[in-house]
């Protein structure tokens, strides 16, 4: 949520900035703002997609070699031009932008209000500005420390002040990333953002505070002053990576990298049997639970069923923010699985934490490389899909599953159990499968045209693909903003049928293997109340033709495998659909890519 961008240089700092916010615009995009240090601060800021708003106010006039820029995703306060950020004090002499919450804002307010200071905006970031002003008595780095002390929440922070030729950067439970290069030094809330100019990162962890001043100086520190040897880490991802490289969307480009981003999570991992270089063993845990939000939580449920059938150990799922709050039974015979893209996820997160301190082992599946889960985590597998940055999650999540696949043959193996030979070479066809799938595209836009005008949507699958439903359903409503739901198929009989009738769409993942005569019969029950069927059916299954009113034809593979090349076609449905509708696909209305805050 909300992206910062920070630049200390040589070079004039308003484009550097606007295209770093550009780059970041899929973490929160109702307002936009830029502060830039000429003799004094000048700032320009609105509520609106950062494009708008530069056309509006012309981030370029803004001259100076040091500035602070930030993409905001409301949580307190509506998006408007008093709202956005950077904020300021009384006096203008501070400009702060900032990602995450502080909880203890209004006690601080109404302090800093009876000591004089006049707000003048609704959120909680402001009382930073006041703090830092307040304490400012010609040490500028000290009064952000001492600010920071103050503060109870989260927060990734860059400030500058008018007399100080130097940005300072701080973070607590929001991410923070500094990119250094010879003379120039960068800060970022994700490291997409400065990508263009170098790859070698800091990464800031909770509790530090850095300064970045000319020359490329950069010094880290902890609050209470004490300078830290840090690492540069060189991040391995590429500029056309983090672009659209002559797709209409982002989203639609990641739809179909799947199999290359699949061939990814499989390299050096998989040969006879499994090959994964976590750091510690996976160890002898008596029970896994898996922990996870959105569409990691249902790849979480789809690992589930993996552990649970190759592996025999007992597997459970609970949703990350359900599970930080329930007093959960966790303890040193369990491994705690973190599903997570972003690895930023605050409830993930905290669910980590809290398993972590209930003394369980725990285990990230992470995408972002050097994320705070990634660090957090005794255990990781990453699963290197590359940057995602549609907000609806395509590729992330089949990578997600074939690396819970992984772990769950390596436990097969810990476990003494027969590694299924026809499953190994199932998965490294993987990525053709994938690559065939894609080829229905066209027809999958002719449905999607058909079926476009449509309010609600059911989707039913069963079994390992019942998950395959609930993110079908997930990504239709993220980024058509249509009614979707999703069932495991024998629980319509529960409820949902009586909401069948001739204006409702069912997608039935209906692959021929386990439970296909049941999904069969539940078809046949929608088609005698004159549903609208979408079937995802397997090759050379003639049979269901006759029950669909479309088909959409995907190859025969392992059913442990199914989830994966089953949700592609649904990808593109809810994808055409938003494109059809003119919708922002890349950037859902109300949605941020990464949510770091409760
Ligand atoms: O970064 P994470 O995987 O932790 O994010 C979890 C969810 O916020 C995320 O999957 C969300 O549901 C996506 N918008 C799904 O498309």
């Amino acid at each position: 949520m909300c992206g910062i961008v920070a630049y200390m240089g040589s070079r004039q700092a308003a484009p550097l900035l606007l295209n770093g916010l550009r780059r970041l615009e899929y973490r929160g995009y109702d307002s936009a703002g830029m502060a830039v240090l000429n003799g004094g601060i000048d700032i320009r800021k609105d509520r609106g997609r950062i494009d708008d708003v530069n056309r509006e106010h012309d981030f370029s006039s803004l001259k100076g070699t040091l500035g602070i820029a930030h993409t905001r995703w409301a949580t307190h306060g509506e998006p408007s031009m008093k709202n956005a950020h950077p904020h300021t004090g009384c006096n203008g002499d501070i400009a702060l932008v900032h990602n995450g919450i502080i909880e203890n804002y209004k006690t601080l307010r109404e302090l800093l209000e009876s000591e004089g200071h006049v707000f003048s905006t609704d959120t909680d970031t402001e009382v930073l500005t006041h703090l830092i002003e307040k304490f400012y008595k010609g040490d500028f780095l000290g009064s952000v420390r001492k600010a920071l002390m103050q503060i109870r929440g989260t927060y990734g922070i860059a400030v500058i002040h008018k007399g100080c030729n130097e940005v300072v950067v701080a973070r607590n439970g929001s991410p923070l990333v500094i990119g250094v290069k010879r003379g120039e030094a960068f800060a970022a809330s994700d490291a997409s953002a400065i990508l263009e100019h170098t790859k070698k990162m800091i990464y800031l962890d909770d509790g530090e505070v850095a300064t970045l001043k000319p020359g490329g100086v950069v010094t880290v520190r902890n609050l209470f002053d004490k300078i830290l040897e840090k690492n540069i880490e060189e991040i391995g991802w590429n500029l056309d990576q983090i672009e659209k490289g002559g797709f209409r969307h982002f989203m639609l480009k990641e739809i179909f990298e799947q199999p290359e981003s699949i061939r990814n999570v499989m390299r050096g991992r998989l040969g006879k049997g499994i090959k994964l270089s976590i750091n510690g063993e996976l160890g002898d845990r008596k029970r896994v639970i898996i922990v996870a939000c959105g569409s990691s939580w249902h790849s979480a449920l789809i690992g589930r069923y993996l552990i649970e059938s190759l592996s025999g150990v007992p597997a459970e799922v609970d949703y990350a923010s359900e599970f930080r709050y329930r007093e959960p039974l966790v303890g040193k015979d369990d491994l705690v699985i973190a599903i997570s893209q972003s690895g930023e996820t605050a409830d993930t997160l905290a669910a980590l934490k809290e398993a972590k301190r209930r003394g369980a082992k725990t285990l990230g599946v992470v995408n972002v490389v050097g994320s705070t889960i990634a660090r957090e985590a005794d255990m990781g597998v990453y699963i290197h899909a590359g940057p995602e940055i549609g907000v609806a999650s395509t590729k992330a999540y089949t990578n997600q599953i074939i690396a819970l696949l992984l772990i769950a043959l390596d436990l097969a193996q810990k476990h003494g159990k027969k590694i299924n030979q026809r499953l190994l070479s199932d998965m490294r066809k993987l990525p053709a499968t994938l690559e065939h799938v894609l080829k229905e595209d066209k027809k999958i836009k002719a449905i999607a045209d058909r079926v476009a005008e449509h309010g609600n949507f059911l989707y039913l699958g069963r079994g390992i693909n019942y998950p395959t439903a609930l993110e079908g359903a997930l990504k239709l409503k993220e980024i058509s903003y249509i009614h979707a739901e999703g069932y495991p198929a024998a629980e319509m009989k529960h409820g949902p049928i009586a909401l069948i009738d001739e204006n409702m769409p069912v997608v039935f993942i209906a692959n021929k293997g386990k439970g296909y005569d049941k999904i069969v019969s539940n078809m046949e029950e929608v088609k005698a109340r004159r549903g609208k069927i979408i079937a995802i059916a397997t090759e050379g299954d003639n049979s269901i033709k006759s029950l669909s009113d479309w088909v959409i034809r995907v190859p025969r593979t392992a059913d442990e495998l199914s989830p994966v090349v089953n949700i592609i076609p649904l990808q593109l449905l809810a994808y055409y659909i938003a494109d059809i509708k003119g919708l922002d696909v890349d950037k859902p209305r109300n949605l941020a890519k990464s949510v770091t805050v409760e």
